[in-house]
Formats: structure tokens, sequence, C-alpha cells
């Protein structure tokens, strides 16, 4: 499943995309998973169309890509201002690439993002949905995707999701990335998997599935649902692991140490983002990462009270270190949802673990 996705004459292979999430999946981030590799596309930070049409994409660490990330897709918001037209040209005009694809933020339930009409608003508002289509689809012939909710009522959503369907297959839309979750919901409901084979067989347009995708095993155990569709995106599981695209893409596991993985992180992130800047991003992360660990709460403790970055790097490596955390044995394969000790070396083999690997 998922060896390749093709649309508009490009390929991405394997079918595998980075989610977009604002605060974590700028270039430092998307660096680090090229390190390990195994995806088919990464996706930046979702762009506001009226700040990318301020800043200078030469300096800005938020349009900043580097060519060892491969194919990028950005993530645009937009409520379809006057600026539209110059911001897809901006775009387009990237260098030293433009993007492999541009996608549109249908889904996000933010209120603030909804108060200005974007997100999840946009996709509600059938008229001005169908109008910023056409505006996109009049200035840009490339790949063109969309990410979206199930929309906002539980009770009847089919017939408005249709809807839609309909409308970005008119206006040539190239992949639609469904987190089958409504607008409504935080990220705690689980993700309704079941409703991704009515999606795919309601259209043409190829359907990458979203949401609480963890390891290869949970897609894997329900084919039933996966099956139809056209690729897979990962988010938080991949804040948690950088490494879990090798294992959804079967390649062989790589080894590394988590302290080191924390450090380069912080390295690249520092390159891109002034420390008052870097700092916040390193915390997102951390918060994310720490959870590979029985202790965690003691990483994400101490990492959210770190006043500066050198205070969060000590406390970082102080808890890798061991000298903070605790020393539960690693349990098993990385691919599943266990938990480390600070200390643990994913892809060495450990004696204590039936076989199986840290991989
Ligand atoms: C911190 C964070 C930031 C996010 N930012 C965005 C965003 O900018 N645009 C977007 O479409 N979705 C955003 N999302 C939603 C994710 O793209 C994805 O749909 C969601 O996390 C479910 O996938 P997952 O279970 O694999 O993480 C964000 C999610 C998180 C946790």
């Amino acid at each position: 499943m998922f060896e390749s996705l093709h649309v508009h004459g490009k390929t991405f292979a394997p079918a595998l995309f980075l989610a977009p999430m604002a605060g974590i999946t700028h270039s430092a981030f998307r660096r680090l998973l090229s390190d390990f590799g195994g995806y088919g596309a990464l996706t930046t930070e979702m762009l506001s169309a009226t700040a990318f049409h301020q800043e200078d994409p030469e300096t800005s660490p938020f349009s900043r890509r580097r060519a060892c990330e491969g194919p990028v897709v950005y993530q645009l918001r937009t409520c379809g201002e006057a600026v539209l037209e110059a911001v897809m040209a901006k775009l387009a005009a990237l260098r030293p690439s433009p993007p492999d694809a541009i996608d549109l933020n249908l889904g996000c339930p933010a209120p603030e993002i909804q108060k200005v009409a974007s997100g999840a608003a946009l996709f509600r508002d059938f008229d001005r949905l169908r109008e910023v289509l056409a505006r996109i689809r009049a200035c840009y012939g490339g790949p063109l995707f969309v990410k979206c909710r199930l929309g906002d009522d539980p009770d009847d959503w089919r017939a408005p999701f249709l809807e839609r369907l309909r409308l970005f297959e008119d206006y040539g839309v190239d992949a639609v990335t469904v987190h089958p979750r409504f607008s409504g919901e935080k990220l705690k409901r689980r993700a309704r998997w079941r409703e991704f084979p009515w999606i795919a067989a309601s259209t043409r347009i190829p359907v990458i599935g979203n949401g609480d995708i963890r390891s290869p095993q949970d897609v894997e155990g329900r084919r039933d649902f996966f099956a139809p569709l056209g690729g897979l995106m990962l988010g938080r599981v991949l804040a948690q692991k950088p490494w879990a695209f090798r294992e959804f893409a079967g390649l062989p596991p790589m080894p590394f140490s988590f302290a080191e993985v924390w450090e380069r992180l912080y390295r690249y992130t520092l390159e891109d983002f002034p420390p008052e800047k870097a700092i916040g991003r390193m915390k997102e992360f951390t918060a994310y990462f720490s959870q590979n660990f029985f202790f965690g709460h003691e990483l994400f403790r101490a990492s959210r009270g770190a006043r500066d970055l050198e205070g969060l790097r000590s406390a970082a490596m102080r808890f890798f270190d061991g000298a903070a955390g605790a020393r539960q044995a690693c349990e098993g394969s990385f691919g599943q949802d266990r938990r480390a000790s600070p200390g643990d070396v994913p892809g060495r083999r450990r004696p204590s673990q039936n076989g199986g690997g840290c991989g």
C-alpha cells in the first residue's frame, strides 16, 4: 500500500506525507525528517496569505526550504484576500524551486482562524470557497491539494461534503487530505477512519487519509479502511518519532540516539530562528518528543520551565543522560507505541528485548 501517488504529472513516492503543523513543520524540522527519509513529500507550516505577501521569502524562516528536504507542499491559509493572485505568483516564483504542490487549508477549526473566514470557515462557506478555488485556478496551473475535516454537523455532513467534493473536481484539485473529525472536535476524540472508504468511493480525486495514524500496524490492522486511499498523512507521530516515516515505508531502522536527534534539531532550529523564536519551537517539539519516555513528563516539565535556550538544552541533556529520568527498559519496536528510557539507542538491538530490536 502507498508505494506512490501520481498527480498532475508528478509522482510522490512513497505516498506518505507530513501533515502541516503550525509551530512544528518549519524547515529545520523538515531537515531533520529528511535525515531519516521514507516520505513522498513534506509540508510547510500553514502560511497566512497576508503575512506571506508582506514577507521577504529570501529571509523568512516560514517559506525557507532546503534542497535536502525533497518535495515540499506549501500550505496556504486564505479567505480570498485581494492579494491572493499576488500570493500565488510569489509562491510559484519561490527559489531555488517552486512548491511541489500548494495545499489549501480548509480544516483549521481554531477560532482565531475561523474569525478571519479561513480554514473550516472557508470550507463551510460554499460560495466563497468556489470563488477562492476559481481565483486560484485562474492564476495557478500547478498541483493543488486541499486539506479538510468532515464538516460541522455529525448528523448531517455527507451531502455538504459531497457538494464540496464536486467543487474540488470542477476546479481541478489534485488530492484531498481528509482528517476525519468534525470542526467542533479537538484532537482527543478518535479520528473516524471508517469514513475513508465512503469518501474515497465518492470522488475521482485521490484521498489522503490523516488522523491518529501512529504505526504501520494501525494501517495493516484496518486495511478495509485504508486500502481505498491514495496516500497517508502523518502529523504528531513524527514530532514524537522523527524516524517514523522509515517504519511506514518499510525501510531498515537507522541507529541514532535520542539525545543526538534532539540536539540536531536544536542546532538546525538555531540556524533558522533567532533565539527568542527558537526556544518556543524547541519547547513545542520537546512536548511531543518527551512522549517517547516512561518518565517523559520530567523532560516536558523541565522544558516548559526553561527560561532560555541554554537552560532548555541543559535540562534536555540532563534528562537524556538519565540523571533526571527513570531507567525503565526499552520495551520493543519503536514502530509501536512503546516507551524508552533516556539513554536508549533505537535501531540497536538490546539483549532484553525478545529479539524484537528497537528500530
Ligand atoms: C501543533 C499542531 C499544529 C497544527 N497545525 C495545522 C496547520 O497549520 N494546518 C493544518 O491543516 N492542520 C494543522 N494541524 C492538524 C494536523 O495537520 C493533523 O490534521 C492533525 O494533527 C491530525 O493528524 P495526526 O493525528 O497525524 O497528528 C495541526 C496539528 C497540531 C497538533
